[in-house]
């Protein structure tokens, strides 16, 4: 199974907006068929009813973009992975690079959102990455084995199937800078195998892995197909339905 997730971010800012991508997004889907990709849309937590009453079909799920640990109670603004799951979401994305950036987000708490995601029963995506200067100092596998091992501490291997890990080096998210096909293979097969050491040369390929940062039509084939991802987690081009099913379709086609 390949994923295409599409993370719509803080954007859609008012009903009409969010009706205008429901059509658009509906056109594009008319006639298609995917034999072996699943399209995940991760709208923001105000329209995740709405997008599961516009769009939740057997081609798209939804997702939530984050959510917080504790199930209820007085923590003002969060949202937490019973709610979203109660709205019909399956999906959530934990520790994307933007709430590491500007929220202070550690690995120890996107652990603590991982198993309540889990726990609510929702499908996990979670983000991992270097930044630029850690790539430059050679710090990347570094990186990534302490995000893995940390975020994922205490989690069971039968979880694994439920968690997707999106691979995007945080130079590359909202930015038009791409690593190379090489980059993108080496990171992949790194993740592998700090997986396998982690839970054993069986559990450890349990877990799909995605590359996300700058993903467009005309680079899927460099940053996806050619590396052996399992598919990209999208930002701006998702705002785009006619670009974002153009990404499924390419990836669904290889
Ligand atoms: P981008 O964002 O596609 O706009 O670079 C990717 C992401 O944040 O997941």
């Amino acid at each position: 199974m390949k994923y295409i997730i599409g993370n719509l971010k803080m954007n859609l800012l008012s009903p009409a907006e969010r009706e205008r991508y429901f059509g658009l997004f509906k056109k594009e889907l008319i006639g298609e068929k995917f034999r072996g990709t699943k399209i995940i849309l991760c709208p923001p937590p105000v329209h995740l009813e709405s997008f599961v009453n516009n769009l939740k079909s057997r081609k798209v799920a939804i997702g939530a973009q984050d959510v917080f640990w504790e199930k209820s109670g007085s923590f003002t603004s969060e949202v937490s992975a019973w709610m979203a799951k109660n709205l019909k979401a399956e999906y959530t994305i934990i520790g994307h690079s933007e709430r590491r950036k500007y929220f202070g987000e550690t690995s120890a708490m996107d652990n603590l959102k991982i198993k309540a995601a889990l726990k609510a029963g929702l499908n996990v995506v979670y983000c991992i990455g270097e930044k630029r200067e850690e790539r430059d100092n050679e710090m990347e596998a570094d990186i990534l084995s302490i995000q893995l091992e940390e975020g994922l501490r205490g989690i069971n291997s039968s979880h694994l199937g439920k968690i997707i890990i999106a691979y995007e080096p945080v130079w590359a998210v909202g930015t038009d800078i791409i690593p190379t096909t090489n980059e993108v293979m080496e990171a992949r097969i790194l993740i592998r195998k700090i997986l396998t050491e982690m839970y054993g040369s069986k559990n450890g390929l349990k877990s799909a892995i995605l590359y996300g940062g700058d993903v467009k039509p005309d680079n899927v084939e460099k940053l996806c197909i050619e590396p052996g991802m399992d598919g990209v987690l999208v930002g701006r081009e998702s705002l785009i339905p006619h670009e974002f099913i153009k990404i499924a379709q390419i990836i669904d086609n290889n």
